[in-house]
């Protein structure tokens, strides 16, 4: 008996300091957050797009957060500063994701502003990037004889409409592309400090 307690008080000790230390103190860090000056809250068409990148899988190929100088070179590859905690202010779920199968897309609204660009990738990436191994969505379009009032054409480059017909994005697909314009946090934040300046600062 005598062990089996021991061996039952060292789990929930252990149980106690893992929740402290990853739930309780986070929890105690972030209750404070606020929402950077320069991140404007999501329109409700975004919102919807938002709903489309997950339910689209677009979360197990692209990542949202670039990564600091001393952990990956992702400044240089174009992708922005080291995310902070309140740039994901209004996300819910956050969309970190864990794969970089392709690009970081934590700021394509800024790097890549052209809907007509976000739409013909959508529905042939390979019409941009020759070779590229990521999905195409043709079930957000519809191909048509004509446009008709109202109707968002795709312009595509030469050769990739289909022959005689044009290609119509869909009310899903609008939402899409308005929240890949959305996403950019190129505004500017005090970053978190290094952990040798947070050393030099204690130090003081
Ligand atoms: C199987 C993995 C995969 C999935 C799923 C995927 N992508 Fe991609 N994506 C890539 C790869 C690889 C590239 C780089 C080649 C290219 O530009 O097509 C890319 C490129 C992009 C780019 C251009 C990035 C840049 O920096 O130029 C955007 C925007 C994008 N994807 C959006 C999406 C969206 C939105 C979805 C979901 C609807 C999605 N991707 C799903 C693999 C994927």
């Amino acid at each position: 008996m005598q062990d089996e307690l021991k061996l039952l008080g060292g789990a929930m000790v252990t149980l106690a300091l893992a929740t402290s230390a990853l739930v309780v103190v986070p929890h105690i860090q972030l209750s404070k957050l606020e929402a950077p000056a320069g991140l404007k809250p999501y329109t409700s068409a975004q919102l919807r797009g938002r709903e489309s990148y997950i339910r689209n899988g677009c979360v197990y190929c692209h990542s949202q957060q670039p990564r600091d100088k001393a952990q990956a070179p992702d400044d240089k590859r174009g992708w922005g500063r080291a995310s902070v905690a309140g740039d994901y202010f209004y996300d819910k779920p956050h969309l970190l994701g864990t794969m970089r199968t392709g690009p970081d897309l934590f700021n394509i609204g800024a790097r890549q502003p052209s809907a007509d660009w976000h739409l013909g990738h959508l529905y042939q990436p390979r019409a941009y990037t020759p070779g590229s191994i990521m999905p195409s969505y043709p079930y957000l379009f519809d191909i048509k004889d004509a446009a008709e009032p109202g109707d968002r054409v795709v312009n595509l480059p030469p050769g990739y409409n289909p022959a005689g017909k044009i290609v119509v994005a869909k009310q899903e697909m609008l939402d899409l592309v308005s929240y890949l314009q959305g996403l950019d946090h190129t505004y500017p934040v005090i970053a978190a400090p290094t952990p040798a300046a947070a050393a030099k600062g204690a130090a003081k």
